[in-house]
């Protein structure tokens, strides 16, 4: 059936059956475990030469630049893919586009937006394994949580569009009189309105479902959207364009430029037709911070997300949600467990529980759901040794021999570790968790403030007043109680602190983020009372 051709109520109805079938399918692919081994089924129009073409208005072109940019496959380090290394006049175009697409869009109505975007999520869902196909060769992420990935993406663009129907469906009405001096001669309406272009610029651990997360809130609140995927992951950004091709959105509403961001990161988050950027990485967004004009931001700029485990704690509770929040996708998310401060007359036992985790954890091809799998670039796998070379020379004591073969780094449990130690409070974004062992609680919440970062942390206690207060002192975005950090469920506020962000996320907040408020204001000859 299809939903464009359906009033609102029977599509809203029908779009839900369809969500329940899609749930009980996904529920099935999440418990298949299905091991990913096949060549992705490309669709021809988007391939040329072997090399993937860009989206721009509507169709799939190559770029005029002549040049392409290798996808170096974390696994093997050879290049899996070749997309189109886009130029400046490119970028001109695609933002060109948007900015006449989003003037039409902005006059569809939000029920047509929120049906295009609840078949965009079917569509997404159909094409879950091909997409998560490329997350496993491009990001070395396991297979099982590659599908996952996509799983979620299309779960979180159905509840946009719902939450967008909700929240921009309801507008303000003020009236003058209960400000000092006035009358009840003027009646404020407001009205949430679209910003125009929005930039969404991911990271390489969720290529697809933080593109999805920015992509979804801007159309529903009326925007266009240009896509600048990480290198690392285009290729499953570019599936996941596809999607929105197949789902029929209007041409120029939303392309997707590939390319290096030395050629077109700083031209395109400084372009004048930029109205909005919502960006998930690292340091660059401090810089793009800094050179974007006055434009809305959006950032997430990862976290040095600190566990918190007090005497009373639950300690195989603690170790499960340590290893599980520090080593999933070897430990490539913003909201890992990136350091554990533990009471010390409990740090033997935690410690001894976490590694006989660590032990149980396999490692190898994502190819094979390994849990931990190859970091996405030798670099990031030097910059790793290099926290933990600096750790040994500085003595901490180190619970399983370090082993890397390249990409490759076996889970490391540093333990001992001391605040003059780089690994304390730098992020690894690898498999490498440090453990400090602290006399207080005050000295924990101590070196959770002396972070730049402030993202997440979490709270083991069984005192669940004792946690407020602790939560309170923190000075994190979020603070979970006998947790692991964590962005999901996606609807939840998502924010950081300090040097780990601006703005909020998840759904309702961007969806907000990425409009204004218009105000209409109707002013009366005299003042009116109502008298009922
Ligand atoms: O890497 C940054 C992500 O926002 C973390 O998301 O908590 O769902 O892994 P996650």
């Amino acid at each position: 059936m299809n939903l464009l051709f359906m009033g609102g109520a029977q599509a809203q109805a029908t779009t839900l059956n369809n969500l329940w079938e899609l749930q009980s399918k996904t529920s099935s692919i999440n418990a298949g475990r299905a091991s990913i081994t096949s060549t992705t089924a490309y669709n021809e129009e988007m391939v040329e030469n072997d090399v993937f073409k860009y989206y721009s208005n509507g169709e799939w072109k190559v770029s005029n630049s002549g040049k392409c940019v290798p996808v170096i496959n974390p696994t093997t380090r050879k290049t899996q893919y070749k997309v189109q290394a886009c130029n400046q006049e490119e970028v001109d175009n695609v933002i060109e586009s948007a900015r006449i697409a989003q003037k039409s869009w902005a006059k569809t109505p939000l029920w047509k937006r929120a049906e295009l975007l609840h078949k965009v999520a079917a569509i997404l869902k159909q094409h879950t394994k091909p997409i998560a196909d490329c997350l496993v060769k491009e990001i070395a992420k396991p297979a099982k949580d590659a599908l996952t990935e996509v799983v979620r993406s299309g779960d979180l663009v159905s509840y946009c569009a719902e939450e967008g129907i909700r929240v921009l469906g309801r507008g303000n009405y003020l009236v003058s009189d209960s400000f000092p001096g006035n009358e009840r001669t003027k009646y404020c309406l407001t009205s949430k309105i679209p910003l125009g272009v929005v930039l969404a610029i991911p990271p390489f651990n969720y290529p697809v479902n933080l593109a999805v997360s920015k992509i979804a809130p801007a159309l529903i609140a009326g925007n266009s959207l240009v896509l600048k995927p990480p290198t690392q992951g285009a290729v499953a950004a570019l599936h996941m364009m596809h999607c929105f091709h197949l789902a029929g959105f209007p041409k120029g509403l939303i392309s997707c430029v590939t390319g290096k961001g030395s050629e077109i990161g700083d031209f395109l988050t400084m372009h004048p037709g930029i109205n909005c950027i919502s960006f998930t990485g690292g340091d660059t967004g401090i810089a793009i911070s800094k050179k974007a004009g006055m434009v809305p931001l959006q950032m997430e700029l990862g976290g040095k997300d600190a566990c918190i485990i007090l005497e009373d704690s639950d300690l195989d509770l603690a170790a499960s949600n340590i290893v599980k929040g520090g080593f999933s996708y070897s430990g490539q998310r913003c909201t890992a467990v990136k350091v554990v401060l533990v009471i010390e007359s409990i740090a033997d036992t935690l410690v001894k529980k976490v590694n006989e985790k660590i032990e149980k954890l396999t490692v190898g091809p994502p190819e094979d759901n390994c849990d931990i799998t190859p970091v996405v670039t030798e670099c990031s796998a030097n910059f790793i040794e290099s926290l933990v070379m600096d750790a040994k020379q500085k003595g901490a004591k180190f619970c399983q021999e370090y082993r890397r073969e390249g990409n490759l780094i076996w889970p490391l449990l540093l333990d001992c570790v001391r605040s003059d130690m780089r690994i304390a409070w730098e992020e690894p974004f690898g498999p490498v968790l440090p453990v400090i062992r602290i006399d207080s609680v005050e000295e924990a919440i101590r070196h959770c403030n002396a972070s730049n970062f402030g993202l997440q942390g979490c709270i083991f206690t069984k005192d669940i007043n004792k946690a407020i207060l602790i939560s309170d002192a923190m000075e994190m975005g979020t603070v979970q109680i006998n947790s692991a950090p964590a962005r999901g469920p996606d609807h939840f506020p998502f924010q950081g602190l300090k040097d780990s962000g601006i703005g909020s996320q998840g759904i309702t907040n961007s969806i907000n983020m990425m409009t204004k408020v218009k105000s209409t204001v109707i002013n009366l000859p005299a003042p009116s009372y109502t008298m009922g």
